[in-house]
């Protein structure tokens, strides 16, 4: 089996999960949490190199008081508990998006999580939190026209090599894969120029049950698509 270098997966279907439980749709957050702390497990038993989620998008503070505040909840004692997540996958963690958003105290917890596990570069995962896409291209274009203006960068050196650095995901490998759970087909402002030549997957199960044998089904269907950058495929 060929496994993607970077798999990007949209976490969805958390809140219908537990709703056809009779339960509430924090209870669906919670396992949605714990499926996240599972999977690193299975990226780095398969050999997968990057893996980027999408936790919490620039629209998703619209919810009620009640999910957001118990979103926060959950994403303050990740934050934490990934420092051993960290430590067991030797993983490097990066979180895409605007983290100013978030209270202080999570804000320090990112950092925190991001310098302590630098020193890792077994499995890379990205968190996107307060992330949106044209969000994070807007924000690299300002810094962009902010270095040109200082005259350290000149328009004609702007290319989209030059560009790829001023987005969040600077450095990082496009992914190869997304999948995303629970049956909506659309993109969400999720990655709109990381994802110009990635594979996509659609299953209808729900983010708490995609399982090693779900993952493995994903990258299998990846194993029959004839992957093209623009041109011909080469023989
Ligand atoms: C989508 O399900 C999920 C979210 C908006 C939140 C994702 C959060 C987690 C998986 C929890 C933990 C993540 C981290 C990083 C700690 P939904 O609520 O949109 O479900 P629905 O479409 O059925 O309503």
């Amino acid at each position: 089996m060929n496994v993607p270098n970077h798999i990007a997966i949209i976490l969805d279907g958390n809140g219908r999960w537990a709703k056809a439980k009779g339960m509430p749709r924090s209870y669906g957050h919670v396992k949605g949490c714990a499926n996240l702390e599972r999977i690193c497990d299975d990226m780095k038993e398969l050999g997968v190199k990057y893996l980027t989620v999408f936790a919490f998008s620039t629209e998703n503070w619209k919810r009620s008081k009640e999910e957001v505040d118990g979103l926060m909840k959950l994403f303050r004692g990740y934050l934490e508990k990934c420092l051993k997540i960290a430590d067991k996958n030797h993983m490097r963690v990066k979180v895409l998006g605007d983290a100013s958003a978030f209270d202080q105290d999570i804000q320090d917890r990112i950092k925190i999580l991001e310098e302590y596990s630098g020193k890792y570069n077994e499995l890379h995962m990205q968190i996107a939190l307060n992330y949106g896409s044209r969000d994070e291209i807007v924000r690299g274009v300002r810094k962009l026209a902010e270095d040109v203006e200082k005259g350290t960068l000149k328009p004609e050196e702007i290319s989209e090599h030059t560009f790829e650095n001023y987005l969040d995901t600077a450095g990082i490998p496009d992914p190869d894969l997304l999948i995303r759970t629970s049956g909506e087909l659309r993109l969400s402002n999720f990655l709109l120029w990381q994802l110009a030549y990635t594979e996509f997957y659609f299953t209808d199960v729900a983010w708490p049950d995609f399982d090693r044998d779900e993952l493995i089904k994903a990258i299998e269907q990846y194993n029959k698509r004839d992957r093209r950058y623009g041109g011909v495929k080469e023989e």
